[in-house]
């Protein structure tokens, strides 16, 4: 009775939490998914406090802690002995010793207390199960195999190789007009390529296009508003007209005129980007887009609402709920969403706010959906194990995904600053640079006013062989949170100040030659830096350093003169803390290898393949010691954990990365392709915004 009791002002006040995230539309607050979330964790819990007082009543508390303690401490340990030889647990000992120290504390705990059953379960039954658990897992323990013949990397840079080729095959299936329209079909449920397609076909072609059938990003970003009412859509756009820092372009005539922002970079943006759009207007209908001109994605919309538009949006027939709900129904599903657009919390987003905003945004039943991870000392092996092939990262997509991984929220700028911008939870059609994976604005190709185009690097041939990154320390921004979990400290803190006692497993070789091998050693991060030719720094662009924050910095790193990346080998290009590292194409370009580690994607980003054009790096950079030992190699570089290492770098690897990393740069990803790709998604965008979406399209006639 009395945890009833306790239950329902939790569930009250549970309900009343997540309206208060929601803010100012209380119709989402008690949506039904949200309602489901609360009554299973309701019943769950009160299931846990009357079963916990039943037995209290029964016993004394003392057996109830024990048995959770017991409980917990043989999961934990089975599930290291589970790890054994990854590089999460290299030694096989350690786990085995603490399954039997529990075991036997807990026995001893059973005799002391005279306890003939424990949850209805005999002693000698327990202890018999308790023996054979040990013997198994020191079987398993025994008989795992202790190293590994090939280099992850090695297999996932083949495997890449394949998956580009597939990619590019992919990308450029049509060779005349006739088979571009039928793979458009193909690929778009049935549905026609929008009017002037054979306009753009001709447009790609002259500006030699590789990419002809592959727009998986327009098609995602646009697809939501094929749900949504082309009114709602102009009420979207009008209420963004009003917004600061939104640029607007008119096409109309076919000419591309914008509107003028004082903002001398912001201007720049959009005279190029009209200059790029004024190569094809005369092929676009009239229409107006807005362009987000602050670097931070802005339209953050929770995943519910979008995927009711996205159901309404898919032609009938390819439902992706096909059967149990009829079209009708979810037409007026989409239709409920109320569109009455405000920035939430002007003019300031809290971090917390903006992690709670972002975890509405995932699908529900993700990790991430409840927006706060508790853990911020342990490494999350469960956030990183979907997207990564041991510590390596496998899966690029998947990692820019945020909803399986909640440590990202404690671990990136992006997540521990405030966000100064506005921030719209409603379905907004506004055309940003970047974004993460959570947001819904629209993708589009825009120049970057602080990237130099003359300096190349190319005409340097010689670059020093170090791993090197640098950035400005943000000194205006920083915050207390930031402070801890800031992404670029946390590299400069691991490459240049880690402390005494840090270990990180390090993936090392062992013989030589023919029969090397590899196993995973915990090795002392600084060991570990002495061999590697790391290479981090901050820089300090504000003139003073009076601020406390600064001073904190200035202790822990010191700051260093800016020097030029392109002089190396190896560069690691991080995010800053609103969007992608500026100098990727750049460094494509410079014949340098690229070392990525990001959370935001771009317009090209689907046309990048990790281990092929870029390193990937994880950006909780547990791998980064294995992968650059990989590549650069340790031999000759002194001894680590007591023995001198053999393994030879994989040069070839690396410098084949950055070859094809620039010319692919070169081919894919000029002035040229923003063009083709501006082309296309104006010409789709053209399309459904127009009252007669439904009929309009191009069809070949014969
Ligand atoms: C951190 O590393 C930098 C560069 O190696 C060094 O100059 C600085 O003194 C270190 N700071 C601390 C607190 O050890």
């Amino acid at each position: 009775m009395t945890s009833l009791a306790a239950l329902f002002p939790w569930l009250i006040t549970r309900l009343f939490h997540h309206r208060g995230i929601i803010g100012h539309q209380p119709f989402r607050g008690i949506g039904s998914l949200y309602f489901f979330d609360t009554l299973s964790s309701g019943i769950f819990g009160g299931a846990l406090i009357i079963s916990t007082a039943l037995m209290i009543c029964d016993s004394s508390p003392l057996e109830p802690t024990a048995i959770a303690t017991f409980v917990t401490g043989i999961l934990a340990s089975v599930q290291n002995v589970l790890w054994v030889e990854t590089y999460e647990q290299t030694s096989a000992s350690q786990p085995l010793v603490v399954l039997c120290l529990v075991s036997a504390g807990f026995t001893i705990f059973i005799y002391a207390n005279n306890m003939r059953t424990i949850v209805f379960v005999k002693r000698v039954v327990l202890l018999l199960l308790l023996v054979s658990l040990i013997a198994a897992s020191t079987t398993y323990g025994l008989l795992k195999q202790k190293t590994i013949t090939r280099h992850p990397v090695d297999d996932l840079v083949y495997k890449s190789r394949i998956e580009a080729d597939r990619w590019l095959r992919h990308a450029t299936v049509s060779t005349t007009l006739k088979l571009a329209v039928a793979e458009y079909k193909d690929r778009h449920h049935g549905r026609d390529p929008p009017q002037h397609f054979d306009k753009w076909f001709e447009f790609a072609r002259q500006r030699k296009s590789v990419v002809i059938d592959r727009f998986d990003q327009i098609e995602k970003d646009v697809f939501p508003f094929w749900g949504m009412k082309q009114q709602k859509i102009r009420d979207g756009l009008e209420f963004l007209k009003s917004q600061p820092d939104i640029g607007i372009i008119e096409i109309a005539g076919g000419k591309a005129t914008h509107n003028e922002p004082s903002d001398p970079s912001q201007k720049m943006i959009l005279d190029d980007t009209v200059s790029m759009i004024n190569t094809f207007a005369e092929h676009l209908p009239s229409m107006s887009i807005a362009i987000n001109l602050e670097e931070r994605p802005r339209v953050l919309v929770p995943w519910d609402d979008v995927h009711r538009y996205r159901m309404a949006g898919s032609k009938p027939g390819f439902q992706l709920l096909s059967g149990r709900l009829h079209r009708r129904e979810i037409l007026e599903s989409a239709d409920a969403v109320k569109l009455n657009p405000k920035a939430v919390d002007l003019p300031y987003v809290s971090a917390q706010k903006f992690r709670q905003l972002q975890a509405l945004a995932c699908p529900p039943g993700s990790p991430s959906r409840g927006g706060v991870h508790w853990d911020v000392r342990g490494f999350c092996s469960s956030c990183t194990l979907p997207h990564s092939k041991e510590q390596f990262l496998q899966d690029w997509e998947m990692s820019l995904d945020p909803c399986h991984q909640p440590d990202i929220f404690n671990l990136h700028d992006f997540h521990t600053t405030p966000h100064r911008f506005e921030l719209y939870q409603d379905l907004l059609p506004l055309f940003s640079r970047s974004k993460t994976a959570s947001f819904n604005d629209i993708l589009l190709p825009l120049m970057r006013p602080d990237a130099s185009l003359e300096d190349d690097g190319k005409a340097l041939g010689i670059k020093s062989e170090t791993v090197f990154w640098q950035g400005d320390s943000n000194v205006e921004a920083l915050t207390h949170q930031s402070l801890h979990g800031s992404h670029r400290h946390r590299l400069v803190h691991l490459g240049n100040n880690a402390s005494a006692g840090d270990e990180v497993p390090v993936l090392l070789g062992i013989g030589s030659g023919k029969d090397s091998r590899f196993r995973y050693e915990h090795t002392r991060i600084r060991d570990a830096n002495s061999v590697m030719p790391f290479q981090f720094s901050l820089t300090r662009s504000a003139e003073n350093c009076d601020d406390a924050n600064c001073q904190l910095l200035q202790q822990e790193f010191g700051f260093e003169p800016p020097s030029r990346a392109l002089d190396n080998r190896y560069i690691m290009l991080l995010d800053t803390a609103d969007g992608p590292p500026p100098d990727l194409v750049r460094t494509l370009r410079s014949n340098s290898v690229p070392l990525l580690s990001t959370i935001f994607q771009e317009w090209y980003t689907e046309r990048l393949m990790p281990w092929v054009h870029f390193i990937p790096i994880d950006f909780r950079f547990h791998g980064l010691h294995s992968t650059m030992a990989y590549f650069i190699g340790l031999k000759g570089r002194g001894s680590l954990n007591g023995r001198e290492q053999l393994t030879e770098g994989r040069l070839e690897d690396a410098f084949w990365i950055a070859e094809q990393g620039r010319k692919w740069a070169d081919k894919a990803m000029r002035r040229e392709d923003m063009e083709t790709y501006l082309f296309r998604q104006l010409l789709e965008w053209g399309r459904v915004i127009q009252d007669d979406r439904d009929e309009l399209g191009f069809v070949l006639k014969d």
